[in-house]
């Protein structure tokens, strides 16, 4: 019986998803450079290792695609591995992007295009995941140690959206292959919200003083390459901090609504149901 192929399976978004599949009865499959021995649909797949592709391909009409992560020029591995995809005769391809393009990464959009052009292949535009405020992520460490948010996005907005969300959409596309998609989703919570507005929210709803700590894009740079970014990488993320400040990344769609039948969760209610990320 064919089935899905969810790389990233062991991520934030992935784990959610690979539940989700298997709930609905879909044989899936989870990509992992480590796979679990206790799971039998668990698979190797490393993107610096092409041999890893074709046997996770093997067998599978459908495919959740998380490009490698941190690197501001995946395209040079995902191209091969969406040839196999191709030959593999997949029907269904997701993948995971990002509504913001890093500065310095024009081989995002490049991959975003070649994912659309190939059978069934969908791009999520995911905005900045609500999970970015829990650890390890080092937005969530710093509010962890020193009870502040360190931005240089100033108190411009970004739509938000939790990770369970964008996998609840993905799940919508993959699960039935019949749905009349689109090519192109840009994936968003239901509104916008700066960071002194989330400091707020976290203060108000688990008693956690979190105050704001704005610093230089630089400062943010040196801070993301100290906490174990690659250089390139981190500059990037730090860029997209002043677009932030200028308000160009203020947009929200209705895009889960329209997948997955139900509103995105709002950033209130994932600060509830990870109370104990601030109270510990
Ligand atoms: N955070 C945000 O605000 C945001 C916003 C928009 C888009 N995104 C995109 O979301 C993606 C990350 O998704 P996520 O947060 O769900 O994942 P995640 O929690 O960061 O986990 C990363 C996943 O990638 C896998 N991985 C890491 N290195 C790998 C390699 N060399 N080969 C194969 N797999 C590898 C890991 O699997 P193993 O360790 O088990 O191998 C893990 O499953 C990134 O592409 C990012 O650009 C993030």
């Amino acid at each position: 019986m064919p089935g899905a192929l969810v790389t990233g399976g062991t991520g934030k978004t992935g784990r959610t998803l690979v539940q989700l599949l298997r709930n609905a009865g879909v044989r899936t499959r989870v990509a992992s450079r480590n796979p679990s021995a206790a799971d039998p649909d668990a698979v190797r797949f490393d993107w610096n290792d092409p041999t890893t592709y074709g046997p996770a391909l093997d067998g599978t009409d459908r495919v959740f695609l998380v490009p490698p992560v941190e690197n501001v020029d995946p395209l040079p591995l995902v191209e091969p591995f969406l040839h196999q995809v191709q030959r593999a005769g997949v029907r269904r391809l997701v993948m995971l992007g990002s509504a913001i393009v890093l500065p310095n990464a024009p081989s995002a959009v490049e991959m975003a295009a070649q994912v659309q052009s190939q059978p069934g292949g969908v791009v999520l535009r995911a905005s900045g995941f609500m999970q970015n405020f829990l650890r390890p992520h080092p937005l969530a460490e710093h509010i962890h140690r020193h009870g502040a948010i360190r931005t240089a996005a100033g108190d411009g907005k970004v739509g938000w959206v939790d990770a369970r969300d964008i996998a609840a959409s993905a799940a919508a596309l993959l699960a039935d292959q019949g749905t009349n998609a689109r090519s192109d989703y840009l994936i968003t919570g239901p509104h916008g919200m700066s960071y002194p507005q989330a400091a707020q929210i976290i203060t108000a709803q688990t008693g956690r003083q979190v105050r704001m700590e704005c610093v230089s894009e630089q400062e943010q740079a040196a801070a993301y390459r100290a906490s174990g970014m690659p250089t390139e990488f981190a500059d990037a993320l730090a860029a997209v901090e002043h677009r932030i400040k200028e308000g160009r990344e203020d947009q929200v769609s209705t895009a889960v609504l329209q997948l997955t039948g139900r509103p995105p969760r709002a950033f209130s209610e994932f600060i509830t149901d990870h109370a104990y990320e601030w109270t510990q």
